[in-house]
């Protein structure tokens, strides 16, 4: 992995939150006090709630970053935004209708369009307005990482991984059949910043794969993530941690 990987590791998943909250932080306030504004791509699953429902809280109630935060999605399922596997209604009903993010800056992915490709092609135009030097330059993409090595909707064997210029694409999920939308590496590797987020036991092989093992993207495709131009973030609790080879991580409680 390239040099400006930071790994943190936890103690638990509530610390693990910690420290990923001073890296959304840190990152966000970094675009706002540069650009005026700042871009963050969030993903889904179950990894980020507890971030998401701290961001809802009385900590960031007052954040003075929330009307100049723009909110885009890292993937997205192809369902109605009020089904229960919708990535937006996960972080709507967590954090975001209760913080003063304007609606023309939250970009929903919308996964119930009928025709995915014509909505991928949509939303890759948002994404110009954060082109840099050719690419979208987002402030942070938050990312999780599944047993098998993927992120975003970037599965072990899709044909999405080998995409080097469409920025969003339908891409297969994991159930046959399944399509998912998807940010591809190409916006992920031009951002200035990347969050893992990974906690938990069932995380542990992959956490070792991606960070410790030498496979291909292919088949560990979170192995992509390699910024061109920023720093990618591991936050990880012990136990996500526990087959990292060596201590890869700076010790807990610093
Ligand atoms: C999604 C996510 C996906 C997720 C991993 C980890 O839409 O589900 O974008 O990439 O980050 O599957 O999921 P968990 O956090 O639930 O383990």
């Amino acid at each position: 992995m390239p040099a400006e990987v930071e790994i943190r590791i936890a103690p638990d998943p509530v610390r693990a939150a910690d420290y990923a909250l001073n890296v959304f932080r840190r990152e966000v306030e970094a675009g706002v006090r540069s650009r005026g504004r700042a871009g963050v791509a969030i993903s889904g699953g179950k990894s980020p709630l507890i971030l998401f429902e701290r961001l809802g809280g009385v900590e960031f109630r007052d954040w003075r970053c929330w009307e100049s935060l723009h909110v885009f999605w890292v993937d997205e399922r192809a369902v109605d935004p009020a089904h229960r596997d919708s990535n937006y209604r996960l972080a709507r009903q967590s954090f975001l209708e209760r913080v003063p993010v304007p609606e023309s800056q939250v970009h929903r992915m919308r996964g119930e369009a009928p025709d995915l490709e014509v909505e991928a092609l949509r939303y890759a135009r948002l994404l110009e307005f954060w082109v840099k030097e050719g690419r979208p330059r987002l402030d942070l993409v938050m990312l999780g990482l599944g047993a098998d090595g993927h992120t975003a909707s970037l599965f072990p064997g899709s044909p999405v991984l080998l995409e080097e210029h469409a920025w969003v694409m339908v891409a297969p999920g994991p159930k046959p059949g399944e399509k998912r939308l998807t940010l591809t590496f190409p916006v992920l590797k031009g951002s200035r910043a990347a969050l893992f987020l990974v906690t938990g036991e069932d995380k542990a092989e992959a956490v070792s794969r991606v960070l410790a093992g030498d496979e291909t993207v292919e088949a560990v495709p979170a192995r992509g993530v390699r910024l061109e131009d920023g720093r990618a973030h591991w936050v990880l609790d012990r136990a996500a941690a526990s087959r990292l080879g060596r201590p890869l991580g700076v010790p807990p409680g610093d």
